[in-house]
């Protein structure tokens, strides 16, 4: 009668622990305590500086290490700079749309944790304290962020396709992706929230305004007074200009998004499906009514995307240069 209880009892406390999901046993928040003790403030430092310089820092941040944790694992395998020999992960068919701010970020912390600790802190980890740091700095939650994350030895634009989310999905589509990295449709509404900062091309979205359906031109989800302003920013035909994805409070990451999702006013097609679809609908309704239930879900479904795909051992190393492998 032992035996059966002592498993549930290992399986309960693996389950704890999160080794469930492959990596995340290697993560701790107090990681480089003893390594780096200054990492955190020298992180924080860097990005406060990138943010006075310009605000696009924060939604380039953050959709960095979303890009990153959803193709190959957070690795900072979407850091690597192409060669001749390699197209890397950023330079996949769609790299205008990464922008050059979020490099900018993560070069400027690495600088500045190398300085202190050479060697020690991986760019994998220097972009998620960066986008846990981004996050506070626009009026999201401050939360510990878990450490220990090696850097990949590979980055191939060859692994993007199927990975990430696409903006015209259906939801099973969408969940579909999500719960191929571990995360589930809980994660999809909190995180989706990261589109409360930042901006987007039209040719993301400007099928919901243009030839949406035969005999159907505008998205019947879309608010129509929004509608017609986003074809002031985006002239069927005209060039691809970048606009807000909240245009009520764009540089404060907050439940605005869900409020706006209520009133039609998703940017993406993906971000208006959330209050469309029955079945994340009163999520939407529960983030956007609680600034404290919206700070829970998005810093917990934070945590949990950078435990997707994590390196340890001889499947990654520290890199010096976030762009180049050693
Ligand atoms: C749910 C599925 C998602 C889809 C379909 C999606 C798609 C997109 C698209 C198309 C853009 C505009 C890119 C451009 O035109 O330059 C964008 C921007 C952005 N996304 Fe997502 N995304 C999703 C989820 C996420 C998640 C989970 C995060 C982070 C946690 C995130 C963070 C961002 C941020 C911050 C921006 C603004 C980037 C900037 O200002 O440079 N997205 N997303
Ligand atoms: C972007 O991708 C296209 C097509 O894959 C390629 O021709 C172009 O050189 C790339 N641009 C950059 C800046 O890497
Ligand atoms: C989404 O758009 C792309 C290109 O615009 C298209 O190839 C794809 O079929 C679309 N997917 C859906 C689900 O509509
Ligand atoms: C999603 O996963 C989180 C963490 O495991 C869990 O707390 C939450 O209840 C899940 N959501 C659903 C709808 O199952
Ligand atoms: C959502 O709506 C569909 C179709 O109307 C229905 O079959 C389903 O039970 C609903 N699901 C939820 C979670 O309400
Ligand atoms: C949100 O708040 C409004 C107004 O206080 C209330 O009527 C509604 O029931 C709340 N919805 C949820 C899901 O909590």
């Amino acid at each position: 009668m032992v035996r059966p209880s002592v498993l549930v009892l290992a399986v309960v406390a693996a389950v704890a622990c999160g080794l469930a999901q492959p990596g995340a046993a290697d993560l701790k928040t107090n990681y480089y305590a003893s390594t780096c003790p200054n990492v955190e403030a020298i992180v924080r430092g860097a990005v406060q500086q990138r943010k006075q310089a310009t605000i696009r820092t924060i939604g380039s941040t953050i959709r960095l290490f979303f890009h990153d944790c959803f193709v190959e694992g957070c690795d900072g395998s979407v850091l690597i700079d192409s060669t001749p020999g390699n197209q890397a992960e950023k330079d996949a068919s769609d790299n205008k749309s990464l922008a050059s701010e979020g490099f900018d970020t993560v070069r400027s912390a690495k600088a500045a944790v190398e300085a202190a600790c050479p060697g020690t802190v991986s760019c994998a980890d220097v972009l998620a304290l960066a986008t846990r740091d981004a996050i506070a700095l626009s009026g999201g939650p401050f939360f510990p962020i878990e450490l220990g994350r090696l850097d990949g030895l590979s980055s191939s634009a060859s692994s993007v396709p199927g990975q990430l989310p696409e903006p015209n999905q259906t939801m099973d589509q969408l969940l579909a992706v999500f719960t191929a990295h571990g995360l589930n449709i809980s994660d999809l509404v909190a995180l989706s929230a990261a589109h409360s900062v930042g901006l987007a091309h039209c040719s993301k979205f400007s099928n919901r305004l243009y030839n949406y359906q035969p005999g159907q031109p505008t998205d019947p989800t879309l608010n129509p007074k929004y509608a017609r302003f986003l074809e002031t920013k985006c002239p069927n035909g005209g060039s691809d200009s970048l606009v807000l994805m909240d245009q009520a409070t764009p540089a404060q990451l907050d439940n605005q998004y869900y409020r706006n999702l209520q009133d039609g006013g998703g940017l993406l097609g993906s971000d208006e499906l959330l209050y469309t679809d029955n079945r994340t609908r009163p999520m939407v309704d529960t983030l956007a009514n609680s600034t404290s239930a919206f700070y829970k879900a998005f810093a917990d479904a934070i945590v949990r995307l950078g435990r997707v795909g994590v390196k340890s051992g001889s499947q990654g190393n520290i890199r010096k240069q976030c762009n180049v492998f050693n």
